[in-house]
């Protein structure tokens, strides 16, 4: 197996996988910057399965971005078996099994995080992953979820029942189901995990500062760390990141920086994807004006965008 994941320096400082943010033009930034390991956004396995080409568009990647882990999600093992073989000819360097997934398409059939609560099939999809491929297998899971009756099920109850499969690396996002997005990480799950988990372990969630990252190392004693929300409209974090843990401070770009990130970002989205890239950009635009006073205003504008000289047009304000 080449297995990229352990010949990563670390810390390791990935890049999440988020659905309708990770597109490959934000990926391609995020990497430049720094960032050592590329999630895509999640694809479902039945449409790998049957070789559904919308969905193998959608996943597509630039070699730039690799090391590249696709991100699946399902609940047949059969369909985990097959899909892997269709990343593998892709060309993906790894494959990420969600079981952290709260979003009402992944959980109303049974997958996603809810998963957590059947061990036993868990344990299944993954063995089923990692017999139908030679690439690294992952996983991403949440720090617990309520079972339906009574009780609860922590991320130390999976990785317990799974240990023994041949998976390379675990990204927990630190928060219950219960908690989807909001509220303080529970870092003691991560080192708890840790304590029986010798593969590669990330800690994902509340990181939206280089000191966080710093801290939540510290405290979990994982491998690295997993960026998701911290990196919109800052695909910098990474580098930022970086130069907080070798140095102790790190630099902020100013507007004027920001303003050639952005027209970057722009350039790489159209190349990409034409003009569905200028319209997948919108949202991150706006992320870029968040916090300066008085961006209210371009903001409503840069989510309208439809080419690149309405994007420079835009961007001859000035907030320094
Ligand atoms: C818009 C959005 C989309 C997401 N999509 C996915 C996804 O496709 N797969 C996944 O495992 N997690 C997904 N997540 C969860 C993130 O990877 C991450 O675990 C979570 O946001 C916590 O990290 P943060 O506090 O740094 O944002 C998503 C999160 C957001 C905000």
């Amino acid at each position: 197996m080449n297995n990229f994941w352990t010949k990563l320096p670390k810390p390791i400082i990935a890049l999440a996988p988020m659905a309708g943010v990770t597109d490959t033009a934000f990926r391609q930034l995020c990497k430049a910057y720094g960032a050592d390991v590329i999630y895509t956004e999640f694809a479902s396995v039945d449409a790998l399965v049957y070789e559904n080409k919308k969905t193998k568009e959608f996943i597509g990647y630039d070699p730039a971005e690799q090391p590249v882990v696709c991100q699946i999600f399902g609940k047949k093992p059969e369909h985990f078996f097959k899909a892997v073989k269709v990343l593998e000819e892709m060309g993906f360097a790894g494959i990420d099994l969600n079981f952290g997934c709260p979003a009402y398409k992944v959980v109303r059939n049974g997958g996603g995080v809810t998963l957590m609560r059947d061990l036993p099939l868990c344990y299944e999809l993954v063995q089923a992953a990692c017999e139908g491929t030679k690439l690294p297998i992952s996983i991403k899971i949440r720090a617990s979820i309520k079972k339906q009756n009574a009780g609860v099920v922590t991320a130390l109850d999976l990785v317990d029942k799974i240990k023994a499969l041949p998976v390379s690396t675990i990204m927990i996002h630190a928060r219950s189901y219960e908690q989807p997005f909001d509220g303080e990480p529970n870092l003691n799950v991560v080192a708890e995990v840790r304590k029986i988990w010798s593969g590669i372990l990330l800690t994902n969630g509340g990181i939206y500062t280089p000191e966080n990252a710093k801290e939540v190392l510290e405290a979990t004693r994982a491998d690295g760390v997993g960026i998701a929300r911290g990196a919109w409209g800052k695909p910098w974090f990474f580098e930022q990141i970086k130069q907080y843990l070798t140095t102790g401070s790190y630099k902020t770009p100013d507007w004027t920086a920001i303003k050639q990130v952005m027209l970057k970002h722009a350039e790489i989205a159209l190349q990409s994807k034409g003009e569905y890239g200028l319209i997948e950009l919108r949202k991150h635009l706006s992320w870029y004006v968040k916090g300066f006073a008085g961006a209210s205003q371009i903001r409503t504008q840069l989510v309208h965008i439809k080419t690149l000289e309405e994007i420079k047009n835009i961007l001859t304000v000035n907030f320094n």
